[in-house]
């Protein structure tokens, strides 16, 4: 059995993203066979080798990967547990889904529907959501009335948030999609972002769905539904680079 650098087999095996596993790298809490590891490609035998995160055995056999598609409804939280008792996105899969250990990949508002995929890829989610991967995210909102030519220029161009400016955008109308009237994409996953880019220019979003990320398109799933991917979605999800800012939005 070949050897797998530690980080790569712990994003693997769907204990956590790779993020999670890299801080715990780094913060000294990953252990093989009894000895510290402190370097993310310190090769390790899956099957033989006994791993720990925090003195807690794992088992770093990767489990089968699942990839489902989910459009949110409103009122449903992108967590996997709730304190307050809220319901989770996780409570509305079929039950056989529930014990996956899968994770919602970005955040969605709990007032905001749309697109949210849930896998136990790590490694994808990694790729999905690190900023240096530019992965596009296009939402529909809804707004009370119309953006007068500069604000619509500032929101393509970027414009200041208290957590700093926001990259170029791309705006257009969206016309067939009642109630929404603009759709946006940005490749930033910064919390309540489209809704803070429009409330700077004095707009409130009453309205927000978001409707594709990367290559993936949440098409005519509805509200409360849940598919699986197909196998060329999730290849594509992989392999495709981001065309963003060489389109403009989709017409909708
Ligand atoms: N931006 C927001 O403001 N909210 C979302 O749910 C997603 C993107």
């Amino acid at each position: 059995m070949k050897s797998t650098p530690i980080l790569k087999a712990l994003t693997a095996a769907g204990v956590g993203s790779r993020r999670w596993a890299a801080d715990a790298i780094r913060n000294g809490l990953v252990a093989v066979n009894g000895e510290k590891v402190e370097d993310f490609r310190h090769p390790v035998n899956i099957e033989t080798d006994r791993i720990t995160v925090s003195g807690k055995s794992v088992n770093l056999r990767p489990e089968q990967l699942v990839y489902l598609l989910v459009n949110k409804p409103r009122g449903v939280i992108t967590t996997t547990s709730d304190e307050r008792g809220r319901q989770t996105v996780l409570e509305i899969l079929p039950q056989k889904y529930r014990n996956l250990r899968l994770y919602p990949v970005g955040r969605l508002d709990r007032d905001s529907t749309g697109l949210l995929l849930l896998t136990n890829d790590g490694e994808l989610t990694y790729r999905l959501t690190h900023p240096r991967f530019e992965n596009e995210k296009e939402y529909l909102v809804q707004i009370e009335g119309s953006l007068n030519p500069e604000q619509k220029r500032k929101l393509e161009q970027g414009l200041e948030l208290e957590d700093g400016m926001t990259y170029p955008a791309v705006v257009g109308e969206a016309k067939s999609t009642p109630p929404f009237n603009y759709s946006i994409i940005i490749h930033e996953g910064r919390k309540h972002q489209v809704r803070r880019m429009f409330q700077s220019l004095g707009f409130q979003v009453y309205a927000l769905k978001r409707v594709r990320m990367g290559s993936l398109k949440l098409g005519d799933l509805k509200e409360g539904e849940i598919r699986a991917l197909t196998p060329r979605e999730v290849r594509e999800l992989v392999t495709k680079r981001s065309d963003f800012m060489t389109g403009t939005a989709s017409q909708i």
